[in-house]
């Protein structure tokens, strides 16, 4: 017969763990209350970011983004994970700098759940709040050394091989000094023309709309740096214009917006396969006719293909 009892010393009552969590320190990792916050400054997808000023030299001001946990059954979020990971990997002039990862002590406060920050430098302004703020004005030069700073931070962010994904105003930070810094990467990824020859298939629901690049709207899935550079386009123009300068409500209408801004996307310009026909397609499809089940439009689809895409073009 089988014994189900377990040895004393591996089994933990309740309030053992309790105690056990308590005490846990982890390695490299300080506890947030070295910080003192002074205000919140975001309120994000993924969890809120404070201004805050360090105990110890009392001059010294971050920024501390918490890492939302509360839907998390698995752990430590991997979203997050990905985003410290790149962040410890990039240290450029032009990149936010990531100084360190804290946490609040377990206690039953917190139901003996920790909370984690990635603590930032402090940088007093966004793009964004600059562009909407009438009071501040950018001379042709200070233009010209915004875009040169923000096309130095990506170009570094790329030549280590890293897709930002994520290029709006909002993620563009500026210091009191006027230093520019890339942050947010959130849904940063790393990248690399693949060897094997077979395409890269990332997720294509990435960059906020209005900065989203054609080759995404268009389902493209094997895309590297110039998801970037698209964005980075709109935020140049946005120095004039003083607000985003395609903003759509659909994909759909996304893509009107830069056909009309750009001419109509046609074989000469974009490469089309039947495969990106078939996207729009089933984006039409799926817009305008949501009545129809999402597979009789798959068997649409299917049957256009099969006639080779030419009777969409
Ligand atoms: N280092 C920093 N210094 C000053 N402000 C910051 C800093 N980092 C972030 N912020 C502010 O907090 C906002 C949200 O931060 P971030 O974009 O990193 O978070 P997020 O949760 O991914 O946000 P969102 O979903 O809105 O893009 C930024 O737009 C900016 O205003
Ligand atoms: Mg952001």
């Amino acid at each position: 017969m089988q014994n189900n009892s377990h040895p004393q010393s591996v089994m933990m009552n309740m309030r053992e763990k309790e105690k056990y969590i308590e005490n846990f320190n982890f390695p490299f990792c300080d506890e947030s209350d070295k910080y003192e916050k002074i205000a919140k400054i975001g309120q994000g997808t993924f969890g809120e970011v404070f201004k805050a000023r360090d105990k110890s030299n009392p001059k010294k001001f971050v920024a501390m983004k918490k890492v939302l946990m509360d839907n998390e059954k698995e752990g430590f979020p991997i979203t997050a994970l990905r985003e410290i990971r790149i962040l410890q990997l990039l240290k450029h002039e032009n990149v936010v700098n990531l100084i360190e990862i804290c946490q609040t002590k377990a206690s039953q406060r917190n139901r003996y759940r920790s909370t984690f920050y990635l603590v930032f430098d402090f940088c007093e302004h966004d793009l964004a709040g600059l562009l909407s703020n009438v009071h501040v004005k950018f001379s042709l030069g200070e233009i010209k050394k915004v875009v040169q700073q923000l096309f130095n931070g990506l170009y570094y962010i790329h030549s280590n091989k890293i897709l930002h994904r994520d290029m709006k105003a909002a993620n563009v930070l500026i210091t009191k000094n006027g230093v520019l810094k890339l942050a947010d990467f959130g849904l940063a990824r790393a990248f690399s023309t693949n060897k094997s020859g077979l395409p890269n298939r990332f997720t294509n629901r990435v960059v906020t709309l209005w900065y989203r690049p054609p080759e995404l709207l268009l389902g493209e899935r094997n895309y590297g740096p110039p998801v970037d550079l698209w964005g980075a386009g709109c935020i140049m123009a946005e120095m004039w214009t003083r607000s985003p300068i395609m903003q759509g409500n659909s994909e759909q209408q996304q893509l009107t917006l830069i056909s009309q801004l750009c001419g109509t996307i046609n074989p000469q310009v974009w490469p089309v396969s039947s495969q990106d026909f078939v996207y729009i397609y089933i984006t039409v499809i799926e817009e305008y006719i949501d009545v129809l089940a999402k597979d009789t439009a798959s068997c649409i689809v299917g049957t256009v293909q099969y006639d080779d895409g030419s009777a969409m073009v």
